[in-house]
């Protein structure tokens, strides 16, 4: 059914969206749903790739059940750091859709902060730039592809915006998600712009989630052979 152009590959594909805990009940998160990563994952597997799945905070109905799919767990920026750094050197390829916190807080209370007296001031640390750490050091040998979020306005166009991410991140493909154009978190349609490390385009297409990670696989494909 599925072309088995992938077999023997070991993909490591990070989904959905780290939270960083405030207290035992809070945390600082975001929206992602983590269905682009699944759609990757499944896309690879059905090709005859081996996947790690690192899921940060995935709904455990949208994860996917292939034998060819390995499930990680991560929770906040550090843990998900500490799986791909884990998995890459026995990676070909290096998938990070993760929504990454880019802040944490300092610290972390054992008990619930409560209401009543002073507003609590939290005081924020940044998080690691995970996809320019493995595009940095690349004693694991993989190819990296990355992700984005892109709006336009009146500074630069999505493009625009996307071009400097590609260059600024130093990963081998950076896939640009042009929100608002038809996609957004958690949308079923969604527009890409596959870019490289130039910040030239390397594929642009519109589609479902399904239909546009097929694009994302093929387009990795065409980039390691070098065409
Ligand atoms: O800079 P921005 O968050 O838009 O970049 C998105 C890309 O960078 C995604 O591939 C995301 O997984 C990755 N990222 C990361 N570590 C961070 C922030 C983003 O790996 N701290």
């Amino acid at each position: 059914l599925y072309d088995q152009d992938l077999e023997g590959e070991r993909y490591v594909i990070s989904a959905g969206g780290t939270r960083e805990p405030i207290d035992p009940v809070r945390f600082l998160g975001n929206r992602s749903t983590g269905r682009f990563g699944v759609a990757l994952a499944l896309a690879a597997a059905h090709r005859g790739a081996d996947v790690d799945l690192v899921a940060c905070n995935v709904d455990a109905a949208l994860l996917p059940h292939h034998p060819r799919i390995t499930i990680h767990a991560a929770g906040t920026a550090l843990e998900l750091r500490e799986r791909m750094l884990g998995l890459a050197p026995c990676a070909q390829v290096l998938i990070m859709t993760a929504a990454v916190a880019d802040f944490r807080p300092a610290t972390t209370t054992d008990s619930k902060v409560k209401k009543g007296g002073s507003v609590p001031d939290f005081e924020l640390v940044e998080n690691p730039d995970i996809l320019k750490g493995l595009a940095a050091d690349r004693s694991h040998g993989a190819f990296v592809v990355g992700f984005a979020a892109e709006t336009g306005d009146e500074g630069g166009s999505v493009l625009d915006y996307g071009r400097a991410k590609a260059r600024a991140k130093g990963a081998d493909l950076l896939v640009v998600n042009r929100v608002g154009e038809t996609a957004g978190f958690g949308d079923v349609d969604t527009a890409i712009t596959i870019l490289d490390s130039a910040g030239e385009t390397r594929s642009d297409a519109a589609g479902t989630k399904s239909q546009m990670a097929g694009v994302v696989i093929d387009t990795i494909s065409s980039a390691r052979k070098g065409v």
